[in-house]
C-alpha cells in the first residue's frame, strides 16, 4: 500500500511568545516561547501518525528556518521530501497576553517562488507518484505561484492514476475544481466564496455541494465546525454529526478531518466510515490542545459516538 502524501507549499514557523501584559511602544519580557512547525500538510501528516498510516510530507522550504522545520518534523518522525528554495521560509508569530486571551499574530507571506521550484516540484511529486496513491494538497498558495497551481498538480498527479484531495481556498480552490480533483474539504466559508451560495441551512449546505461537483469535484467534504460534516459523491450524501465535548482548540481542526478521511481511504472503508472517521479526527484535534488528534484510540472511541444522518435529494 503506498504511503500518503501532503504537499504544503507555503509552510512556516510558529513562534508563540506569551507575555505577561500587552503593551505598545514598550519592551515586553516573554515567560515563554514556543516554537512549532506550521503548515496545514504538515498537520495532516502529524494526524496520519497518530492515526498509524504512513505518509510523506512534500513541500518547498528555504534558508534556516526551512533547515528548523526539516529538523523539527524529522525528530517528530516524520518523513520529508522537501524541495529546497531560494529565500527563507517565513515565520508567524503570536504574542499572546497570559490569561486574557488578548493577542497580536504577525504572518510573514514567505519567499516567492519561481518557475524553478516548481519544475523541481513537480519533478519531486513525479519520482514518488503510484498509481492508487492519495495526496492531499493544502494551504494557501506562495508569493509568485499562478493560482492555477493546484489545477495543474492535480492534473499531473490524477493523469497518473493517484488521487488529490484539496484543501484549498478563494482563486485556488476554483481553479483546482476545473482539474476534476478527488475530493475538496472547504468548511462553510471557502465554498461558499466558491460557489456564491451562503450556507445557512440543510437546503443552502446541498445546494453548495451540488456546485463543487457541477464545477469539477468528484466527491465533496462540506466541514461544518461543531455541525460535523456532510459527504456527498453527488449519488449518495451523509450527514456526519460529532457529539457534545470539551474544545480546547479550533487549530487544526479541518486539518485533522482530513487525515480522518484519508485514514478510510487508505483502509478503503465505505462512506459511512469516511464520515465517521473524518468528523472523529476533526473533533479529537478540537478537544486535544496544541495541533494534534491525541491517539488513534481516542479518535476510534470518537467514531462510534459519531451519528450519521442519509442526506435526501
Ligand atoms: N466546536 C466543535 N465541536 C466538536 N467538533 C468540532 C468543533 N469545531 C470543529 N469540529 C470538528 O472539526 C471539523 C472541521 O471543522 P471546521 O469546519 O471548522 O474546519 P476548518 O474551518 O477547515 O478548520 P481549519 O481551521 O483547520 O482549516 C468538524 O467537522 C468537526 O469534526
Ligand atoms: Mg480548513
Amino acid at each position: 500500500m503506498p504511503p500518503i502524501y501532503t504537499v504544503t507549499l507555503n509552510p512556516g514557523l510558529d513562534r508563540t511568545l506569551t507575555v505577561p501584559a500587552l503593551y505598545e511602544n514598550s519592551v515586553l519580557r516573554a515567560t515563554s516561547s514556543k516554537l512549532d512547525w506550521g503548515g496545514k500538510g504538515f498537520n495532516v501528516t502529524r494526524a496520519l501518525q497518530a492515526l498509524g498510516v504512513e505518509s510523506v510530507a512534500l513541500g518547498l522550504v528555504g534558508g534556516f528556518t526551512g533547515q528548523m522545520l526539516t529538523q523539527g518534523l524529522a525528530d517528530l518522525g516524520i518523513t520529508t521530501d522537501f524541495v529546497q528554495i531560494p529565500g527563507e521560509t517565513r515565520t508567524n508569530t503570536v504574542i499572546e497576553e497570559s490569561g486574557s486571551g488578548r493577542h497580536l499574530k504577525v504572518n510573514e507571506a514567505g519567499p516567492t517562488i519561481d518557475a524553478a521550484a516548481i519544475d523541481a516540484l513537480r519533478a519531486r511529486i513525479l519520482a514518488h507518484l503510484r498509481p492508487g496513491s492519495y495526496w492531499a494538497l493544502c494551504g494557501s498558495l506562495p508569493p509568485g505561484a499562478p493560482p492555477s497551481l493546484y489545477a495543474d498538480l492535480t492534473t499531473l498527479i490524477q493523469s497518473h492514476g493517484a488521487f488529490v484531495c484539496l484543501d484549498a481556498s478563494g482563486e485556488a480552490l476554483r481553479l483546482g475544481l476545473t482539474a476534476t480533483p478527488f475530493l475538496v474539504k472547504p468548511n462553510a466559508e471557502e465554498a461558499a466564496g466558491v460557489t456564491g451560495i451562503t450556507i445557512s441551512d440543510a437546503p443552502s449546505t446541498r445546494r453548495a455541494t451540488a456546485a463543487l461537483i457541477d464545477q469539477g469535484a468528484e466527491w465533496v467534504a462540506l466541514s461544518l465546525g461543531a455541525d460535523g460534516l456532510l459527504l456527498t459523491n453527488g449519488d449518495q450524501s451523509i450527514y456526519a454529526r460529532p457529539p457534545q465535548v470539551a474544545v480546547q482548540t479550533l487549530v487544526g481542526v479541518g486539518d485533522a478531518l482530513l487525515a480522518g478521511l484519508l485514514y478510510a481511504l487508505h483502509h478503503k472503508l465505505p462512506l459511512a466510515g469516511m464520515a465517521r472517521w473524518g468528523v472523529a479526527a476533526g473533533t479529537a484535534a478540537a478537544m486535544t490542545p496544541g495541533v494534534g488528534v491525541g491517539s488513534v484510540g481516542e479518535v476510534r472511541a470518537l467514531v462510534a459516538r459519531v451519528s450519521l444522518e442519509t442526506a435526501q435529494g
